[in-house]
C-alpha cells in the first residue's frame, strides 16, 4: 500500500508500534487472546510521561491521589449498581454461535462477521469478571452453603472510582470536613468485553485515570472559583440530534444551559487543555453530550471528549460525568454507611463530578496522530511527533563515528545528561542516517552528534526532529538548550 493510503498509513503505525517496542498484544508466544495488550519499554515509558504530566495537572487543582484495591467484595457493587446494570447487549450467530456486542454497525439485522450466519438477540452480557475471595467456606457468618459462596464473590474493578466513593468519610475527614475536594486515581480496570478487536480501543484490561470532585450542590455547582480561567476557552461541542459540533465558549455553553453547570464546564474545559497539552491536535477533538438513554446507570449529564481517528472515526477518549449524590446515596443505603457531609445548609449528600480518562485509548490517539511519513530520496523517513514533554526519549547522543577519541567524548555527554534527568540513549551502530531514523520513528525530539570540531572546540551538533535543522551548541549550555 502506498504513502498517504489511509489504510497503508494505519498499518505503517501498528507495525511500527510493534517493531519498535510500544505495544504488543499479549500472551502472543501462546497465539494472542483477544482485548489484551502489553506495553513494551517504549510504551510504558510513553505512558509513565502521560500519566505524570496528568497527575501534576491535577495536583494543580489541589486534588490529592489515592490508590484502592482492584478487586472487591460483592456487596460494593450491589450497592453501587453495577451488578444490575453494568450490562452490554449481545447477538448471537446461528451457525457458528459466536457472541457478539451489539452496536451501530451490527445488530439482528446484519450477518455472522465471522461466518456471515444469521444472527439472533442473545440477551444482557454481565461485563464484570468475577471471582472467589478466599475459599469460599466461610461459615462464620452463619447461614447456608450458598450464602457463605455468595459472600466470598468478589469482583474486578469495572471503575477506580468505587474506591474512591466508599472511602469517603475518611477522605472527608482528611479534607477537615470541609467541600469541595478533588481525589485522583490511576489504575487497572476490567470488562470482560463480549468481542474486543478493536486494539487499544476495546480493552479487557486497561488503566483508567479518574477524577472525582466531592460537591456541595446548592453552593458549588454554579460557583467554580476559577471559572474565569476558563470561562473564553472555544470547545467543538456536539448535542444530542445535532449532526455535527458548534465552537462555543465555556461560558456560553455553560450559560445556555447546554452544560449543566459551571463545575461541569469547568471540568470540561480543563480536559480539553489537557488533551491539548499533550499533544493532540484540537481539530481532531470534540465534546458529545450523551443522549439519555445512553448514559451510565449513575449519570445524571455525561459528556464524551472524542478524537477523530482515521480507523474508529469519533471514538470516547474521557468520559466527563456528573454522577449526582448517586454513588454516595446509593452506598448511604447500606447499614453502617454514612456518606453525609455538615455544610452551612445543613447535613447533605453531596454530589460528583467526574473526569474519567481512558489512558491507552489516548495512547492509540497519540500514536495515530503522531504518525507522518515523507519521502526523502530513495529512502522513507517515519516520523512520531510526539511533543518534548511525551517523548519516551527524549535525546540521543552519538559519536559521529565508531573511533575511541569520539566514542569517549559522546559517552561523557550522554551521562552529563543523564545525570540531569533527560531521558537519552547512546548509540554508535550504523550510519548516522540510520541512527536519525531510528530516532525519527520513536519520537526523539533532539539527536546529539560528537565530531571532530567537538574535541576542538567543545561544541556539538543538535538536530532537531520535525525540520531536521541542525546548530552547532557549546557543551555546556547543551543541557539548557534542550531543555
Ligand atoms: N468511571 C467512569 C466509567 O466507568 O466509565
Amino acid at each position: 500500500m502506498g504513502v498517504g493510503d489511509k489504510e497503508g498509513r494505519r498499518d505503517e503505525t501498528a507495525e511500527l508500534a510493534r517493531r519498535r517496542g510500544f505495544i504488543w498484544s499479549a500472551f502472543e508466544v501462546y497465539g494472542g487472546a483477544a482485548g489484551f495488550y502489553d506495553y513494551g519499554p517504549l510504551g510504558t515509558l510513553l505512558k509513565r510521561r502521560i500519566e505524570e504530566k496528568w497527575r501534576d495537572f491535577y495536583r494543580r487543582e489541589g486534588f490529592y491521589e489515592i490508590e484502592t484495591t482492584t478487586i472487591a467484595p460483592r456487596e460494593i457493587f450491589e450497592s453501587s449498581g453495577h451488578l444490575e446494570s453494568f450490562t452490554d447487549p449481545a447477538v448471537r450467530c446461528k451457525e457458528c454461535k459466536s457472541i457478539f456486542r451489539v452496536d451501530e454497525n451490527l445488530t439482528v439485522a446484519v450477518k455472522c462477521p465471522e461466518c456471515g450466519g444469521g444472527l439472533e438477540a442473545s440477551g444482557e452480557f454481565h461485563l464484570m469478571f468475577q471471582t472467589r475471595i478466599g475459599a469460599g467456606k466461610d461459615k462464620g457468618k452463619g447461614g447456608s452453603d450458598e450464602e457463605a459462596i455468595k459472600r466470598s464473590e468478589g469482583y474486578l474493578r469495572p471503575e477506580t472510582a468505587q474506591g474512591i466513593f466508599i472511602n469517603f468519610q475518611r477522605l472527608l475527614k482528611f479534607n477537615r470536613d470541609k467541600l469541595p475536594f478533588g481525589i485522583l486515581q490511576i489504575g487497572k480496570a476490567y470488562r470482560n468485553e463480549i468481542s474486543p478487536r478493536q486494539s487499544l480501543i476495546r480493552l479487557r484490561e486497561f488503566t483508567l485515570a479518574e477524577v472525582e470532585v466531592f460537591v456541595d450542590p446548592a453552593a458549588d455547582k454554579n460557583n467554580h472559583p476559577r471559572f474565569e480561567e476558563v470561562e473564553d476557552r472555544m470547545l467543538s461541542l456536539v448535542v444530542p440530534g445535532a449532526d455535527e459540533a458548534e465552537e462555543k465558549s465555556v461560558e456560553d455553553a455553560v450559560s445556555s444551559g447546554i452544560i449543566a453547570n459551571e463545575y461541569l464546564g469547568y471540568h470540561i474545559a480543563r480536559v480539553d487543555e489537557f488533551l491539548e497539552c499533550i499533544g493532540l491536535p484540537r481539530a481532531r477533538l470534540q465534546f458529545r453530550q450523551h443522549q439519555q438513554d445512553e448514559m451510565a446507570h449513575y449519570a445524571i449529564d455525561c459528556w464524551d471528549a472524542e478524537f477523530l481517528s482515521e480507523r474508529y472515526r469519533w471514538m470516547e477518549i474521557v468520559g466527563i460525568a456528573d454522577r449526582g449524590d448517586y454513588d454516595l446515596s446509593a452506598h448511604a443505603r447500606s447499614p453502617n454507611v454514612n456518606m453525609h457531609v455538615h455544610t452551612e445548609s445543613g447535613e447533605i449528600i453531596p454530589h460528583v463530578i467526574e473526569p474519567s480518562y481512558g489512558i491507552d485509548r489516548i495512547i492509540y490517539a497519540l500514536l495515530e496522530s503522531a504518525f507522518y511519513e515523507e519521502q526523502i530520496g530513495k529512502e522513507k523517513r517515519r516520523v512520531l511527533r510526539f511533543k518534548r514533554e511525551i517523548a519516551p526519549i527524549q535525546v540521543a547522543v552519538f559519536p559521529l563515528l565508531n573511533r575511541d577519541e569520539l566514542k569517549s567524548k559522546a559517552v561523557a555527554v550522554f551521562r552529563m545528561l543523564r545525570d540531569a534527568a533527560i531521558a537519552v540513549e547512546y548509540d554508535n551502530s550504523g550510519s548516522i542516517g540510520k541512527r536519525y531514523r531510528r530516532q525519527d520513528e520513536i519520537g526523539t525530539p533532539h539527536c546529539v552528534t560528537i565530531d571532530y570540531e567537538t574535541l576542538e572546540d567543545n561544541t556539538v551538533t543538535v538536530r532537531e526532529r520535525d525540520t531536521m535543522n541542525q546548530v552547532r551548541v557549546a557543551v555546556p549550555e547543551l543541557k539548557d538548550v534542550l531543555e
